[in-house]
């Protein structure tokens, strides 16, 4: 089985190849990446050595490089992790977003049509369906609720969904959707809510709060992310989508706060800052399709997943450290193409 992963040196990308080299011993995993400013090739250099693991610098909006690979590889199984990721980054500049997570999706499934796959699966996300109310507990996210994105990132995610749904009805191909919750774990880019705090927290710098940081966000340790998709590309239903969220809602000041206390550092180093424009207020997943028909639950609670976390942050200061410096931007030509 040859499995095609796209993204596979960002955050979500790179734990899952790890996940499935260990899980499937004899599956070869290509990995595709553009090495963007978040594709970090460092953090999979351990295994490039390795000959069930395989890296291609590519675009996924590079059709005749991507057909290129289809037809060496001929993957079974692609997984589309790459994307710009990024809220902040959609509202100072969107385009960039329309071409890599809608244009990409587009070329990707057309080379899956020519070349034929057994299943292609899109890492999509629970912000597509815009936000619930703060004072609305009851409320969560199930696949029927309808669409209703509200940042240029997460309206490319939506329009990227309808696409994969649209290639499944016009041209019949193979394809799930997961949309999952906010994750966090080792090896995410230090721009995110989490990492960012850690890695300022760790350097005695101000942890900026966007507005009142009341904000919620469902957070779900990465490794049960990886394994939802295993379960959804191995046993899920062709042409459904399945939502991935632990139950796991708090607050962004909460989470600061819980940091500094792993760290040992005073919550005097919480600085509120202007809000994010358009900011959704709450984000919260109901899980029971993947629980009921593929017995997926969350493996790990917050209160290790987070610990763990931290402790991935103080033991590779090197990791972050390198990208904080730019450093981490010439190492993939260092390894492969300089040597
Ligand atoms: P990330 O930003 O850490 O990684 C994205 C990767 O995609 C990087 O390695 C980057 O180099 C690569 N990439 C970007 N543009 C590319 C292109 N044109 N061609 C090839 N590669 C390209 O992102 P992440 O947090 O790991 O998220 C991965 C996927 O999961 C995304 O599709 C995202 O929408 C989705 N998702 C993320 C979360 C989360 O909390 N991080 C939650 C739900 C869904
Ligand atoms: O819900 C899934 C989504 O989660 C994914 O699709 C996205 O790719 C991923 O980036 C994430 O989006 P968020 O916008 O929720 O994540 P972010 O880490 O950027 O922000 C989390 C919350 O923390 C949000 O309410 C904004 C707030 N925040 C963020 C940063 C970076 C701050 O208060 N301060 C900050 O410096």
């Amino acid at each position: 089985m040859t499995v095609l992963v796209t993204g596979g040196a960002g955050f979500i990308g790179s734990n899952f190849i790890f996940f499935m080299l260990g899980r499937y011993p004899g599956y070869r995993i290509i990995c595709l990446d553009k090495l963007t400013y978040a594709g970090n090739f460092t953090t999979l250099e351990s295994i490039k050595d390795d000959p069930a693991f395989r890296f291609v610098k590519l675009d996924i909006c590079d059709r005749e490089g991507v057909y290129g690979l289809f037809e060496e590889e001929k993957p079974d199984i692609v997984v589309n992790f790459a994307a710009e990721s990024h809220v902040d980054r959609s509202i100072e500049d969107p385009e960039i977003f329309l071409r890599t997570n809608i244009i990409g999706t587009t070329v990707l499934m057309d080379a899956c049509r020519k070349y034929g796959i057994t299943r292609y699966h899109q890492v999509s996300t629970d912000e597509v369906y815009g936000d619930l109310p703060l004072d609305r507990p009851d409320m969560f996210f199930t696949e029927d609720t309808p669409l209703h994105a509200s940042s240029p990132y997460s309206s490319s995610k939506a329009g990227a969904d309808l696409l994969v749904m649209a290639y499944h009805r016009t041209y019949g191909l193979p394809v799930t959707i997961s949309r999952c919750s906010n994750n966090y774990g080792p090896c995410q880019f230090p721009e995110k809510l989490i990492p960012l705090m850690i890695v300022n927290c760790m350097n005695n710098r101000p942890l900026p709060v966007y507005g009142e940081g009341k904000n919620v966000r469902d957070w779900l340790y990465v490794e049960d992310h990886c394994k939802a998709i295993d379960l959804i590309v191995h046993k899920g239903r062709v042409g459904e989508v399945y939502n991935v969220g632990g139950h796991n809602e708090m607050a962004n000041i909460d989470i600061v706060k819980l940091i500094c206390r792993e760290l040992g550092k005073s919550d005097e180093l919480i600085t509120y800052v202007a809000d994010r424009k358009g900011h959704d207020l709450r984000y919260a997943i109901d899980p029971s399709k993947i629980h009921g028909e593929l017995g997926w639950l969350p493996e790990t609670a917050f209160a290790d997943g987070i610990k763990k976390t931290v402790r991935w942050y103080l033991d590779n200061r090197t990791w972050w450290e390198d990208i904080l410096s730019g450093e981490y931007r010439e190492r993939y030509d260092r390894v492969y193409v300089h040597r």
